[in-house]
């Protein structure tokens, strides 16, 4: 399952690609905004691949509290990936960063460090690129799975 956070869209577009890359291999999966997962369905799914966008320099509000439902689903040992969109600059932060750091707490298995998608402004658009690169990485994951 792909699970993000958007306010403006962006991530849900790299999360979107994410999942046409991996359909394109054959890989079931569904394509999930935080506020519309069951997270007792989680059982489900052998991946989680999970993003939003990074505010405050981390995770935004509604991916957070997504992060702490999970605490109460058995994801131990599911293999998971993080990622986010944020702006280029050195001092942007990361969400994934702290996703990815929140998913290994879980005890779940990272099968890629985090991945970050570029932003141009605060609402977007993504850099160039960034939905095709996001394609492929989810081609190259579902093989790998
Ligand atoms: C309240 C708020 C705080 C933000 N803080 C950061 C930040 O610390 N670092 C950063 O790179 N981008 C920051 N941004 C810009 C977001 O990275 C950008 O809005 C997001 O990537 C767009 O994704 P979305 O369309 O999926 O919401 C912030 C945006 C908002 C709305």
């Amino acid at each position: 399952m792909i699970i993000y956070d958007s306010k403006f869209g962006n991530t849900e577009k790299v999360a979107r690609a994410l999942a046409e890359g991996m359909k394109k291999q054959q890989v079931n999966v569904d394509c999930l905004k935080v506020d519309e997962v069951d997270t007792p369905k989680l059982d489900d799914y052998d991946l989680l691949a999970t993003g939003g966008p990074t505010h405050a320099f981390g995770i935004s509000k509604p991916m957070k509290d997504f992060l702490k439902k999970l605490e109460n689903v058995n994801v131990s040992g599911k293999r998971a990936f993080a990622f986010d969109t944020k702006f280029k600059s050195r001092l942007a932060g990361s969400a994934a960063k702290g996703i990815e750091k929140r998913l290994k707490r879980l005890g779940m298995s990272i099968v890629k460090s985090h991945i970050s998608a570029i932003v141009k402004g605060g609402e977007g658009p993504l850099e160039d690129g960034a939905e095709e690169a996001f394609e492929q990485l989810g081609a190259d994951m579902a093989k790998s799975l």
